[in-house]
């Protein structure tokens, strides 16, 4: 859909719910990520792009302190008062958590109704959460005149996902919903948050994702658990290298001499940390030079990290990568988001996009009994990428 589409369908949701006509609206794009697999939370490199799905927001302030969201998407009315801001376990957290972070750090808000609309499949490994985080931050800077730079509604997005949702995700998924740029991979330094747009072609190559039809959401063990084994090997490995500060500090030289200090397990998933940071940053080199075959190449071996080593992937994905890798015109593919599910991202030559589809579809169907869904995507800019 496009955005005028879905600012249509809110629109008119708007006006349906509220019996008024809203007065500003704001859209922030999903996002998949072409390199760097939980290297987020562990001070690394990562390489997302913004894709041209997205969640609109329509809203109208109001005279008392009080919100009312409405979604499209999601079923019920989530209304709460500014000053009582309370998990309730729905939809609504989400952007209520966006409300509180802004609060907290002293913003002043009044009350307002909103009403959402989208086509970020939910669920699917592309970040619909950061998109509603990221919108509902454009949102609110606009019904309410303050500005905050891009990087600053990232972080407020991560603190409103880790401290009022309960998600302990990294910074990745918010920034590139706020700072992408179509035509280009974000290439972030998650340590320091700078940041530069890496030109992708994207006329002569699509980004293809195929949807596995497995949803697991961040919420579940797996993803704590393989932060709190990140956060162990570091501890441990400060045994050795007492500066150390994340595993962003540690090559795989270091690990390797320091490797009986970690029990398997922690090594294991540290093997795959400082390996994709190296990557991605062979990546972007690889990027600059126009190696893409090489590039693919890297997607590959980040898979089989993410498979092997940090086990966050599933039978349904691994199938996914191995068809694309026998498949037409496919350059890479590896699992994306946190994995346990969700969708493979794939780089695919235009001209043969729809004979490589075709084939994983067919290979996937021959093992599952069902065809995934393929969404050819197109780079779009993050919500805060025109902004002064
Ligand atoms: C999720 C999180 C991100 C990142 C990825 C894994 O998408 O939200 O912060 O950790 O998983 O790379």
């Amino acid at each position: 859909m496009t955005a005028d589409a879905l600012l249509d369908t809110a629109g008119r949701g708007f006006r349906a719910a509220f019996g008024r006509a809203p007065t500003v609206d704001a859209a922030a794009p999903g996002r998949v990520n072409l390199l760097g697999a939980h290297v987020d939370y562990n001070d690394g490199f990562v390489l997302p792009v913004a894709i041209d799905r997205r969640i609109v927001a329509i809203g109208a302030p109001r005279e008392d302190a009080r919100v009312r969201l409405r979604s499209a998407n999601l079923a019920g009315e989530v209304a709460f008062d500014l000053d009582a801001l309370e998990r309730t376990g729905d939809w609504g957290d989400v952007p209520k958590g966006i409300v509180w972070a802004h609060r907290d750090r002293g913003v002043t808000l009044g009350g307002f109704d909103a009403y959402f609309a989208g086509d970020v499949p939910v669920g699917g490994g592309v970040s619909s959460s950061a998109a509603m985080d990221v919108v509902t931050a454009a949102l609110l800077q606009r019904l309410f005149g303050f500005t905050l730079p891009g990087p600053e509604v990232a972080l407020l997005g991560q603190r409103a996902e880790n401290e009022f949702v309960g998600v302990r995700c990294g910074i990745m998924d918010q920034f590139v919903s706020a700072l992408g740029r179509r035509g280009h991979l974000l290439y972030l330094d998650c340590r320091s948050l700078a940041y530069e747009h890496v030109p992708l072609d994207l006329e002569a190559y699509r980004v293809v994702l195929f949807q596995s039809g497995v949803q697991r959401g961040l919420a579940g063990s797996g993803y704590n658990d393989r932060r709190a084994a990140c956060e162990r090997g570091v501890e441990l490995l400060r045994g050795r290298y007492p500066d150390i500060v994340a595993l962003r500090d540690v090559t795989p030289e270091m690990l390797e001499e320091a490797k009986l200090l970690l029990p398997d397990v922690v090594y294991k998933r540290c093997y795959h940390v400082v390996h994709e940071i190296a990557r991605v940053q062979a990546g972007v080199a690889a990027l600059r030079r126009g190696a893409l075959q090489e590039f693919g190449e890297m997607m590959y071996a980040s898979h089989a990290g993410s498979r092997d080593w940090y086990e966050v992937s599933v039978p349904e994905l691994d199938v996914l990568v191995a068809a694309a890798q026998a498949a037409p015109g496919a350059l890479g593919a590896r699992v994306t988001g946190a994995g346990f599910g969700g969708c493979t991202v794939n780089l695919v030559e235009a001209a043969r996009a729809d004979a490589c589809i075709a084939h994983v579809q067919k290979a996937f169907a021959a093992r599952f009994g069902r065809t995934p869904e393929a969404l050819v995507c197109r780079s779009a800019d993050g919500a805060f990428a025109h902004a002064a």
